[in-house]
């Protein structure tokens, strides 16, 4: 299309505007509250999502952070089950956070403690400072011996 001077567009046509009567009025009065109520409702559905979103993501017990930090760390040698021995560690279910301390830390026992073997095959890990008490705390929850034993008595009488 060749160039056109603004001189030869047609001229608008006039809009005539009407008065506002009353049911105008009304009307857009109701769709002002509309999107008012609306709005509202999207703000009640975002509170709800964030509610559903803050259950997911409830923190882990001190238990369920030592089973990860076993299974990531200590189960290639110790196995899936720590009652039992693994491929080539001891069954460590039931280890005191003393014990822990000294072999997964310092790679060391608790002076006075007899060691499962005599071997030296486990190496130091430092990162898991901090980290003990949660991983006691699992292997304690999987153990047989007489300290499982007596928590599971425990429970058992706090459903009475
Ligand atoms: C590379 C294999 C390996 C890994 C990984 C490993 N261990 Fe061990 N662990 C052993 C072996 C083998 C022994 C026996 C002593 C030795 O040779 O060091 C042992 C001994 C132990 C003992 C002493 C048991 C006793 O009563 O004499 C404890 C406690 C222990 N491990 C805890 C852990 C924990 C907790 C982890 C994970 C954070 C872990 N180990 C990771 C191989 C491993």
């Amino acid at each position: 299309m060749p160039f056109q001077p603004a001189s030869r567009f047609p001229p608008r046509p006039k809009i005539k505007l009407k008065q506002s009567s009353p049911t105008r009025v009304g009307r857009s009065l109701i769709g002002r509250l509309r999107v008012r109520l609306s709005s509202t409702a999207f703000a009640a559905a975002l509170t709800v999502l964030g509610a559903g979103c803050r259950r997911t993501f409830e923190p882990l017990t001190p238990i369920q952070r030592g089973e990860v930090l076993y299974r990531s760390n200590c189960a290639s040698c110790h196995g899936s089950d720590p009652r039992r021995p693994g491929v080539s560690g001891p069954a460590i279910a039931g280890s005191t956070p003393a014990l822990l301390e000294a072999r997964v830390l310092h790679r060391s026992y608790p002076s006075g403690y007899q060691p499962k073997r005599d071997t030296h095959l486990m190496q130091s890990m430092p990162w898991m400072a901090g980290k003990i008490g949660d991983l006691a705390a699992f292997l304690d929850s999987t153990s047989t011996g007489p300290r499982s034993v007596k928590a599971i008595s425990d429970r058992l009488d706090s459903r009475e």
